[in-house]
This record gives structure tokens, sequence and C-alpha cells, in this order.
């Protein structure tokens, strides 16, 4: 099989480093790829939302799939762009169809998906320039922390959570009438805050059936206590201490199978990746959010967990035969640690040279914002390297982490060193 893989991010050399192990692949390419997924594949400097640029490429190479990693192509509708045009339909794109990944770009679309299944999630309303006084209403009728979302794709950074009643309608007016993310907040979801701790639980899927891939925990905070700035994530770790037998068989339940049913129900074409945002709340899972990708950095440890070929899994998804594919996992832990430009994630520099990275033998270093440059590798964005290692539990993948960053440099890098210790006593 001859793959395109369309990302540069650390998910996908996770995921180029996985479908590199396949035994069905002939040839991969990423498109546009950093540092480390060269290693795996051949890097083609294509943007992933230039879709006649992939479609050129494609027809000229004779690929066989496409796999998207970001949301930014599957919001924009790549699926629907191949399965629309005569010469790429035959194409197997693994991602949903622009209908679909409206799971992650629009909140409206998804809270109201999440309404009609019963699937739980925070009591919302959702507001426009022109609503704007029945959510300053819906406000006041609310107990903090206030929780404003905007609707659409904002880089992360759509979601504000508010203690003071003031502050938040300031924020939400602003949001609707003075554009403050953008489109993405001409449109505004109010929520209740739900106090517990958070979880990723993903999912693959054919439209009919689906396999769960390993959960993972992410670290989103800047800072150690997960305390300043929210970053694209500055760890993660899988499997999930708290993520036991009873609370997966809620999230299975309540969660994963009401979704899946919910799509097909609604004729929602949906071929990819299900990204389940979990809070627990006293035992009890609420969605915070869907995504229509996988997660960063959790497929730094989800990849490294999964013992199955994922061709072959993406093989079931494309043929939709997934429920005769089998799953399986590696029942080792794994933990990765993100190394960061410094300042990020405000202002930082990129093009540092990465020394140290040849000297590694115990963790996996998946590239998140990398550049070659000859034979060196430079920072190329906020989020650098992701360090992934393998324990026979949390604390020792943990260690293996720590020591190989130990070894790794360049100019102002920052990582966390709490990535875990929440969970490690449980
Ligand atoms: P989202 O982009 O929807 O995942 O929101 C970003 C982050 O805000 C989440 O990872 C949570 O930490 C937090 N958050 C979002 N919604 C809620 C909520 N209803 N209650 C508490 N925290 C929330
Ligand atoms: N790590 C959270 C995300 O990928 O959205």
């Amino acid at each position: 099989m001859k793959v395109l893989l369309l990302g540069s991010g650390g998910r996908e050399h996770a995921i180029a480093w996985k479908i590199a192990q396949s035994s069905i692949l002939d040839e991969l390419f990423i498109a546009p790829g950093n540092a480390g997924t060269k290693k795996h594949g051949k890097n083609i400097d294509i943007s992933v939302t230039d879709f006649e640029g992939i479609k050129n490429f494609v027809l000229q190479q004779h690929i066989d799939m496409v796999v998207v990693g970001p949301e930014e192509p599957l919001v924009l509708g790549i699926y629907d762009f191949f399965v629309n045009d005569p010469q790429l339909k035959n194409v197997a794109v693994i991602g949903p169809s622009q209908e679909g990944a409206q799971l992650e770009g629009s909140k409206d679309f998804a809270k109201a998906f999440m309404t009609r299944h019963n699937i739980p999630t925070a009591k919302y309303g959702t507001f426009n320039a022109d609503t704007v006084a029945d959510g300053l209403r819906f406000l006041d009728n609310m107990k903090g922390p206030y929780v404003l979302k905007a609707d659409g794709l904002a880089a992360g950074k759509g979601v504000l959570i508010l203690e003071d009643l003031d502050e938040a309608k300031k924020e939400l007016q602003e949001m609707l009438l003075e554009e403050k993310f953008g489109k993405a907040s001409a449109k505004v979801v109010i929520e209740q805050f739900l106090d517990g701790i958070e979880l990723s639980v993903f999912a693959i899927t054919d439209g009919e059936s689906f396999k769960l891939l390993p959960e993972a925990k992410d670290y989103k905070r800047i800072g150690e206590g997960d305390t300043g700035l929210n970053t694209g994530g500055m760890g993660a770790i899988s499997p999930v201490p708290f993520a036991d037998a009873a609370f997966m068989d809620k999230v299975l339940n309540r969660v994963v199978i009401p979704t899946i049913k919910g799509l097909k129900q609604e004729k929602i074409t949906y071929n990819g990746f299900v990204f389940f945002g979990l809070i627990n709340v006293k035992g009890d899972p609420y969605v915070i959010e869907y995504n229509c990708r996988m997660g960063d950095p959790e497929t730094e440890v989800v990849m490294p967990r999964l013992k199955s070929d994922i061709l072959d899994l993406f093989e079931g998804v494309a043929t939709h035969t997934l429920s005769e594919r089998d799953i399986q996992f590696h029942d080792k832990t794994a933990a990765t640690v993100m190394m960061v430009a410094g300042g990020y994630p405000g202002t930082y520099e990129k093009g540092k040279t990465i020394y140290g990275l040849n000297s590694i033998t115990d963790s996996i270093v998946f590239h998140a914002g990398t550049l070659a440059d000859g034979p060196s590798v430079l920072s190329n964005g906020g989020r650098v390297l992701a360090v992934t290692s393998y324990g026979k539990n949390l604390q020792s993948a943990l260690e293996r982490s720590y020591d190989s960053i130990s070894k790794i440099t360049f100019e102002d890098a920052n990582y966390r060193k709490d990535i875990g210790k929440d969970v490690l006593e449980y």
C-alpha cells in the first residue's frame, strides 16, 4: 500500500512511526512532515490545506490511502473533496466527512448532537450577536465559574473559564460583538462548569463498528501543578490509572456507543478517529469536547501502546470491515514529556540546534516542531520534541523519559517536571 500522511507534528511523527512498521506498507509519504517523520518515509512539501496540490501528488504517485492527522483539512472538507472527485474517489481517506468533522469544528453542533443522543455533557446555551441579551441573562442565572466557548476552531484558545460574573459578561460581548476570536466566536456556547479529572478516549470507526484505542491523559498547562497558560499539551500518559474497568464501561455505554450509533442514525459519514475529551465527575464520565482526529501529545503514547498493524485497521476502516480486524495493545505503560521552546506558549524563537538526539537509547523521541538542516535538527515550533518511554509502570516510564531529556539540549528548552505525578498514587 502507498500511503500519504498529512501533518507535521508529534502526532504525525508517532503515526508515521507506527505505519512504517506495517507489513502491508509499500511506501510512506508525509506532507509536509518534519525532521522526525523523514526517518519513516519521504517528506513532501505540500501544505495540509492545499487540496489541489495533494490531489496532484496522489494521482502522480498512485497513492492508495490518505491519512489525515490534523483537524483543519477535515473541517475544510478534504474527505468530501476526495469522494466528489471522479479521479480521487477510489483513494481511501482516513478521516470523517466535513459534516462529521463538525463534532470538532462547531461546539454548538457537538452539544446539539450530544443532546439528541442523550450523551452526558455539561448543560449549555448557544448565543450569537442577535441574542447577546439572552446570553447575559443566561449568565445571570448561572453559578460560576463561567465557561465560554467560541463555537468554531480557534487553535485551542477559544475556551475561557472565568470566576467573575462581570468579567464573563464582558468577554461574552467581546466574543460576539467584537469578534474576539474572529468568525470562530460568531456563536458562543456557555456551559455549566464541571469539576473533575480529565482524560482522553479514542475510537476508530468505519461508520458501522468501532475499536477503542488505549486511553490517555494529557497535561495542558505550561506550569507545574497544572498552572499557567494553556498549551497544545506538555505531556501524556497511557494507561490512565483512574480509568478502571467500571469507569471505562460507563464511557463505552454512555458515550462511545451512543456517539457511533448517533452518527450512523443521522447518516453522517465518519471513517476515522473520534477523540472523546472526557471529565470524570465523581466516577461518571461527561464529554467536554469531541475532536475529529487523534490527540497531540496523546498519540505519542497511544501509538506506542498499539500492538496491532495500524494499516490493517485503516484498511478495515476504508473497506468497512473494521469489525473483522483484531486490535491488541502492549500491556505496558507509556509516558511522554514534551520539550518546548523557552517562552512558549507566548512568543518564542525557532531555529535552535538540538543536540543529543543520537544518544537516546531508552526512549522514542517524536519530533513535534523540528526542521532538518543538513545533518542538524533545528527547533521549528513551540512544542519541539515529545520524549516517549515505556515502563513496567508509570514511575519507570517517567524516569526513562526524564533521563533521556537530560541528554537532549537546545537553547532555552523547557519542560514540565511533574508529568504523571498527580496520578502516581492511584
Ligand atoms: P475544550 O476546548 O472544549 O476541550 O476546552 C478546553 C479546556 O477547558 C478543557 O480541556 C477543560 O480543561 C476546560 N473545560 C472546558 N469545558 C469545561 C467545563 N464545562 N467545565 C470545566 N472545565 C471545562
Ligand atoms: N491534547 C489535546 C488535543 O489534541 O486536542
